[in-house]
């Protein structure tokens, strides 16, 4: 069954990754998708990779000028959206030692910023019942030695689900969470650090999720799609673990 026919939805950080996977569930079931990253190049590409469903709008999800762009540009095309999937962000791992103000402020600006812009712009776009999901991590469960502003970055995220579903769900708006745990995408190779201590590090991780591998994009989209869609209709500020046991067992 296609769960989400006729619904229009907006994805943050739908080039490559968990976004760019669940963008093509979205489609499999119906949705007709506008996917966001930074640069207009790579957007363009992933929007034509998508189909005719999708289209890619350039916007930094950090800037306030982008994203009052972005909400018009999604008036334009589409009047109105049912879901939205906030799930554009970054992850740099540095120890408490080598942290400086441009480290907090570009994960603060991207994950936590980036987040309240795009609900409080395209709120006014929604049409009611909507779904909002936004994506935390696994690393806000955890005390994850080097990813301290990572992790309260999600950790504050994890939160904002609660708060703007007190918000919001007078107005007919769910916000949920999903948390994914270590997951296969690029976000390792833009870490800034050298391949071979990449790999050491993902494996050091891999050996502490009970399942003993990393997860796969479309898994996480799957947990993405329940959240959008109504079989959730109930669940409200609820945050779903897809870590494979990482957080839990
Ligand atoms: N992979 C994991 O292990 C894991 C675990 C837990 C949580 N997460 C979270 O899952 C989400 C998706 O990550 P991913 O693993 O799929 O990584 P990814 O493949 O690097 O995807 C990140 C997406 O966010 C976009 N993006 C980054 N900064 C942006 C900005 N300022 N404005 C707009 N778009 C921006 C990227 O687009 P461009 O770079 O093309 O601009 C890309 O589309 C992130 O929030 C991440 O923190 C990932």
């Amino acid at each position: 069954m296609r769960r989400l026919e006729g619904k229009t939805t907006l994805i943050t950080g739908g080039t490559t990754g968990i976004g760019r996977a669940t963008a093509e569930l979205f489609i499999e079931h119906g949705a007709r998708v506008a996917i966001t990253g930074q640069d207009a190049q790579r957007v363009a590409d992933a929007a034509a990779a998508l189909g005719p469903q999708a289209i890619g709008i350039r916007a930094d999800v950090a800037n306030l000028a982008d994203m009052d762009r972005l909400a018009a540009e999604l008036r334009a095309h589409f009047g109105q959206l049912d879901i939205v999937f906030a799930n554009a962000g970054v992850a740099k791992p540095r120890s408490l030692a080598e942290i400086d103000e441009a480290h907090i402020d570009e994960q603060l600006g991207v994950n936590v910023k980036g987040v309240l812009y795009t609900v409080q712009k395209v709120l006014p776009l929604l049409r009611k019942p909507a779904s909002i999901v936004l994506t935390a991590s696994t690393a806000a469960e955890l005390g994850m030695a080097g990813m301290s502003v990572y992790s309260a970055t999600k950790a504050a995220v994890r939160s904002l689900a609660r708060t703007l579903s007190a918000e919001l769900a007078p107005h007919g708006v769910r916000v949920n969470v999903v948390s994914p745990g270590p997951i296969e995408t690029p976000i390792f190779g833009k870490m800034g650090l050298p391949d071979a201590a990449v790999q050491a590090w993902a494996g050091e991780i891999a050996a502490k999720v009970p399942i003993g591998r990393f997860g796969q994009a479309h898994e996480v989209a799957k947990a993405v799609l329940f959240l959008a869609s109504d079989d959730s209709s109930y669940m409200l500020g609820e945050n779903i673990l897809v870590d494979g046991g990482m957080a839990t067992v």
